[in-house]
């Protein structure tokens, strides 16, 4: 099964992609971890990235697709989650067809539909463990024992440089701009379920199992 979550900065798409990782097997790809992941290593197509994030706008349409086509072949039978990507129509086709060229096909596409206003607090009190990348909040997820990762009981974190409110608002515009206009061309096919991203993470959760069982 491959599925798309759709939703705007802070949706919970990373969280929700995490939760299908560990329940189901099935490979997460985050379009924005690889970019971090290269912006780190420093790589050219990091190098290429790193202004493009911090300003919140899109990193090329030609970077993103090569990054999943890579990533893809080791999705196993379990399939994937594509979390961030696609962001513009191009992405979408690109999808299709890298998905076409191994035999397979998008099963899902999860909106998570959110209040724009609560974003900016989710995004301002997130934070993750320098050492394996688990993901918290000050207020909604904070580690059991206060400064410790639940995971591997490191006791560093890292706060994203995009998490910004100025940085944050531009990345919603980009969201509705070239994000949300793509909507209609999963409609069309059926493929679109919308959730209420405003509920617990464990009812989203509930309600994603339930639509990938139905
Ligand atoms: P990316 O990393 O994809 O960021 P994003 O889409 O802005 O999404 P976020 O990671 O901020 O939020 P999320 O929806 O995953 O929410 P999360 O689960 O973390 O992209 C970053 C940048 O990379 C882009 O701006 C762009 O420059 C570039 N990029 C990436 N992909 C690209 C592409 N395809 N094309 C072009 N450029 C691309 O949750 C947020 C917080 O809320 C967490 O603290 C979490 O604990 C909490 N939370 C989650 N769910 C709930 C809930 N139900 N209730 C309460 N709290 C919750």
């Amino acid at each position: 099964m491959n599925i798309v979550l759709l939703g705007p900065p802070g949706a919970g798409k990373g969280t929700q992609a995490a939760r299908l990782q560990a329940s189901r097997g099935m490979i997460q790809m985050s379009t924005g971890d690889m970019l971090r992941e290269a912006v780190a290593n420093g790589s050219p197509v990091g190098v290429k990235a790193k202004a493009v994030m911090e300003a919140g706008k899109l990193v090329s349409d030609a970077i993103v697709s090569a990054l999943i086509g890579e990533r893809l072949d080791t999705a196993g039978r379990h399939g994937a989650i594509f979390d961030g990507f696609p962001r513009t129509r191009q992405q979408a086709e690109a999808l299709d067809s890298l998905l076409a060229e191994r035999g397979r096909n998008l099963d899902h596409v999860i909106e998570l539909v959110v209040d724009e206003d609560a974003l900016v607090e989710r995004i301002a009190g997130r934070f993750s463990c320098a050492k394996c990348g688990a993901s918290y909040h000050d207020r909604f997820k904070p580690p059991l024992a206060d400064g410790v990762c639940d995971h591997c009981g490191s006791t560093e974190c890292i706060r994203r440089p995009d998490d910004n409110e100025q940085t944050v608002r531009r990345r919603m515009a980009e969201y509705r701009a070239k994000t949300e206009p793509i909507l209609p061309y999963y409609d069309e096919r059926g493929l679109v379920h919308r959730v209420d991203g405003m509920q617990s993470v464990d009812d989203v959760a509930a309600q994603i199992e339930a639509i990938l069982d139905s």
